[in-house]
């Protein structure tokens, strides 16, 4: 017997739940299976989810091991070399088998740039489909059954975005729904615009639709994806990005909204304005500035200086709320001096983050700053990003420690293993460990006072 997935009824979402239940109440062992792993960020997560849905209402069943599957996909990633490695060694585990009769598929962002390629790497694949493509997967998944080897979705010149009639949801209280896809920046280190091809928006309506089945469904969190989220531009032209947030949050039901990645370059005050005056909104904006040197951003392609960032940073600290504020940089690019760096830790200090994720420059291909060469040393990277995240832990330290005493609103998603202690996330994105003598908090809305803090989460105890 196969190891089936325990797939609550409640985490499929969609037009077609009724039917699929019907479709997952009928299941039988002879059924075919797959399996999908994912790498990569929270849209390549999302992605699967909707890949796993429709998989779904095709009447395959979720197994947890490939060796179980009549289906394994890979939903990879390319943003450094590291990640993309990693889809190779996972179907290099299949070499030895090839002709066991099992379908195995490359999605995602390493089957967009490596294409056909990868049939000459790993011969024993037969479906390389990027994510501008997955429209199509009903189609290419029917040409692979029909025994054909190398079925290819790799067109990413599309304006389509991904929607399907039903998504397995892997977390039963928050949703995450893209509402832009691709990215038409051109960023000189990044594979996205290669690998998910041009930006496309999701009609307003059609988002706001599904908000109001997902507050139907017990979702009271939605967390809205893009590469460049609040670049979007509303197919129907009736609402800028903050007006979206703000119709979003009036779905009753809805308790939280989040949204990510912002680029610096489209955020506006308006945005600001929104969170400021829509306590559904959730106190936190993602705003990655890669560099603290100008010098950099401009090779870097970022479109915005050192000073124009901080002004979008003053934006936000001017709101009436704490708003939290996070970032991605990139340590080691090409021609980035000790004094670029020296740059890039001041800006730190000066804004103090919420939190930092720091990255290693890694070249990749078809992008443009390959032609610049990898001219700082790895050790000097490494030491580099030791020194930033020496830095940013300091300031998370002591920016924590000013909430000690403050009441905060957690949405609880976890509990302990220890007796009375559970998890849960404050609308400002801090994970708070809490005590509380109840018994079912799970998917609830808790206060709680906090008690103590480090750099990385906060402790507390419920107070209603
Ligand atoms: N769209 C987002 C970022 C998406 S990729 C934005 O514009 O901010 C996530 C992060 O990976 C980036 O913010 C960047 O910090 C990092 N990254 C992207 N390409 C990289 C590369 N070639 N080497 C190292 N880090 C990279
Ligand atoms: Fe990549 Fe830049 Fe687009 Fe972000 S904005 S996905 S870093 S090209
Ligand atoms: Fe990776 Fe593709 Fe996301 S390269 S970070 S999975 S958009």
């Amino acid at each position: 017997m196969s190891e089936r997935f325990d797939i609550g009824l409640e985490q499929l979402t969609g037009v077609v739940a009724l039917s699929a239940e019907r479709v997952f109440r009928g299941a039988t062992d002879s059924q075919r299976t797959f399996f999908l792993e994912t790498f990569g960020c929270q849209m390549n997560d999302h992605d699967s989810e909707k890949v796993a849905g429709l998989l779904i209402s095709r009447g395959y069943q979720q197994v947890k091991s490939p060796n179980a599957a009549s289906l394994v996909l890979y939903n990879t990633c390319s943003i450094r070399e590291k990640a993309a490695q990693k889809v190779f060694s996972r179907l290099g585990e299949f070499r030895t088998r090839q002709g066991e009769g099992q379908i195995i598929g490359v999605l995602g962002c390493v089957a967009q740039q490596e294409g056909e390629e990868i049939f000459e790497r790993a011969p024993w694949v037969s479906l390389v489909c990027g994510s501008a493509s997955y429209r199509k997967l009903p189609e290419l998944l029917a040409q692979v059954e029909a025994g054909n080897r190398r079925v290819t979705g790799l067109n990413n010149d599309t304006t389509e975005t991904f929607e399907t009639e039903m998504t397995r949801r892997d977390d039963p209280w928050r949703a995450y729904l893209t509402i832009i896809e691709g990215c038409d920046k051109a960023c000189s280190y990044c594979v996205v615009p290669f690998t998910r091809g041009p930006e496309r928006s999701r009609a307003s309506d059609s988002i706001l639709q599904e908000v109001r089945q997902l507050a139907e469904f017990g979702y009271s969190e939605v967390q809205l994806l893009g590469q460049t989220v609040n670049s979007y531009a509303d197919p129907l032209k009736k609402v800028r990005f903050s007006e979206l947030l703000v119709n979003i949050a009036a779905v009753p039901g809805v308790r939280r909204v989040r949204f990510m990645t912002s680029h610096p370059r489209d955020f506006t005050k308006d945005i600001v304005d929104a969170i400021d005056a829509t306590p559904e909104l959730c106190e936190h904006v993602h705003l990655p500035v890669q560099s603290g040197s100008t010098k950099v951003l401009r090779a870097m392609l970022r479109t915005y200086s050192r000073d124009e960032y901080l002004e979008r940073i003053a934006l936000i600290r001017a709101a009436r709320r704490p708003i939290s504020i996070t970032s991605d940089i990139i340590v080691g690019f090409p021609g980035e001096t000790d004094a670029d760096f020296e740059e890039t830790l001041g800006l730190l200090r000066e804004v103090e983050y919420d939190g930092v994720y720091a990255f290693k420059y890694s070249p990749r291909p078809n992008t443009a700053s390959l032609a610049m060469g990898d001219t700082i040393p790895d050790e000097e990277k490494s030491r580099r990003l030791a020194a930033l995240q020496e830095l940013q832990r300091e300031i998370q330290t002591v920016r924590n420690a000013r909430l000690v005493g403050q009441e905060q609103e957690l949405l609880v998603n976890g509990k302990s293993k220890r007796e009375n202690q559970w998890l849960g996330q404050t609308s400002s994105h801090k994970v708070t460990n809490f005590t509380s003598p109840e018994k079912d908090l799970l998917g609830h809305y808790v206060k709680v006072r906090i008690t103590s803090a480090g750099p990385n989460s906060l402790a507390g105890e419920q107070v209603g």
